[in-house]
């Protein structure tokens, strides 16, 4: 049991999703889902009311969380309802952001089914949505009652998804935990999807870095912005060029990796031994991307104050920081060095 500002949430490792129906009145919890993980669970929801959305990040706007909530209005929800997100980030962040402003905030529990979601987009209570191009402009943070993590999902899991996951993995490894960088180094991706326990060790692992950064912040006022490692340039390209969640802050690591060689005195060595890992995890480092289309989404970004952007750089594998950059500063950097 985890104490947040307004909420104890309790962790549930190696669970089922059968206790739900256990734990809970079947006909007071409503499930939000995706139309991938329903076509491959279908049974798992049998006997609960369910919302299917359509999947993917082009999804993730406004205009879903409306029609969560119009749903949530015909099924008759009220406070005692217990909203359930069963998915992957896209799916937790839009049920988490619904729970919290339905009838001004009624029960959440996140069941994350992706790699991505288990170690990172399920846990913390960040929730939200796109407007268009600019990511998690709008949302609230609000913290689940309960997070239930049920291994079986991931047997469903397609392989480029696994992948995806493993960046926010090696972000954790890079910014907080030096001897678990060297764990992973010495590791593939084949031996997590083989060895279950292996899998739910790795789980538990990052689920413990997270929110020992959100319990010291969870407002973002310090720490957890360094959780934000890779995702300024990352967040930019990902929705301009359609890559995948995973892709862009593999290649947005590199880059802010690149500036903190430049400006961080972080070692070129170090900076190898980054690009060797993500490549090991069949993660892509570089991107010709146009550096005048990303300027433009980059100035929206949430971490910049008037005229400069608060950048997380690395001093060395496993410790970051966060440095303010000015703007024209940054602008030439991206120009002369990515
Ligand atoms: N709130 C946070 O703190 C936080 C942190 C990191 C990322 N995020 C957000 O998370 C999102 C990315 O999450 P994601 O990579 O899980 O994306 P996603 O939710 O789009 O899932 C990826 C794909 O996998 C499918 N899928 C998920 N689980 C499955 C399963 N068990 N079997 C078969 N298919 C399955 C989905 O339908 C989707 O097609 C982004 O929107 C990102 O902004 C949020």
């Amino acid at each position: 049991m985890l104490a947040f500002s307004n909420k104890n949430v309790e962790y549930v490792f190696d669970g089922s999703f059968s206790q739900l129906a256990l734990l809970y009145q079947q006909d007071k919890v409503v499930i939000v889902t995706d139309e991938n993980v329903f076509k491959h669970h279908k049974k798992k929801f049998e006997g609960f009311a369910t919302i299917q959305l359509p999947a993917g990040e082009e999804f993730k706007q406004q205009r879903s969380v409306d029609d969560i909530i119009s749903q949530l209005l015909e099924l008759q929800a009220d406070k005692e309802t217990i909203l359930v997100g069963v998915g992957g980030g896209v799916i937790t962040d839009m049920t988490g952001y619904a729970a919290s402003i339905y009838k001004r905030g009624i029960k959440l529990v996140l069941v994350p089914t992706s790699i991505l979601g288990m170690v990172d987009a399920a846990v913390g209570g960040k929730n939200g949505v796109d407007v268009g191009p600019f990511k998690n402009m709008v949302g609230t943070v609000y913290q689940p009652e309960m997070l239930l993590f049920d291994y079986e999902f991931l047997d469903t899991l397609p392989e480029e998804e696994w992948v995806n996951g493993f960046a926010e993995i090696i972000k954790h490894a890079s910014i907080k935990d030096a001897a678990f960088f060297d764990f992973l180094s010495g590791k593939t991706l084949a031996a997590f999807r083989e060895d279950k326990q292996l899998l739910a060790e790795l789980i538990e692992k990052n689920v413990a870095i997270k929110t020992a950064v959100v319990l010291k912040d969870e407002f973002e006022t310090g720490d957890r912005r360094l959780l934000n490692f890779g995702h300024t340039i990352g967040h930019a390209i990902e929705n301009i060029y359609q890559l995948s969640h995973g892709h862009a802050i593999s290649i947005g690591m590199v880059a802010a990796a690149t500036l903190s060689e430049e400006i961080n005195e972080f070692s070129s060595a170090e900076k190898q031994q980054l690009i060797v890992l993500l490549e090991q995890y069949q993660l892509p480092v570089t991107y010709p991307f146009d550096k005048d289309s990303i300027w433009d989404i980059l100035i929206m970004d949430k971490k910049r104050s008037k005229d400069t952007m608060n950048f997380i750089l690395l001093d060395k594998i496993g410790h970051a920081v966060v440095k303010p950059i000015p703007l024209e500063q940054l602008k030439d950097l991206i120009n002369q060095c990515l």
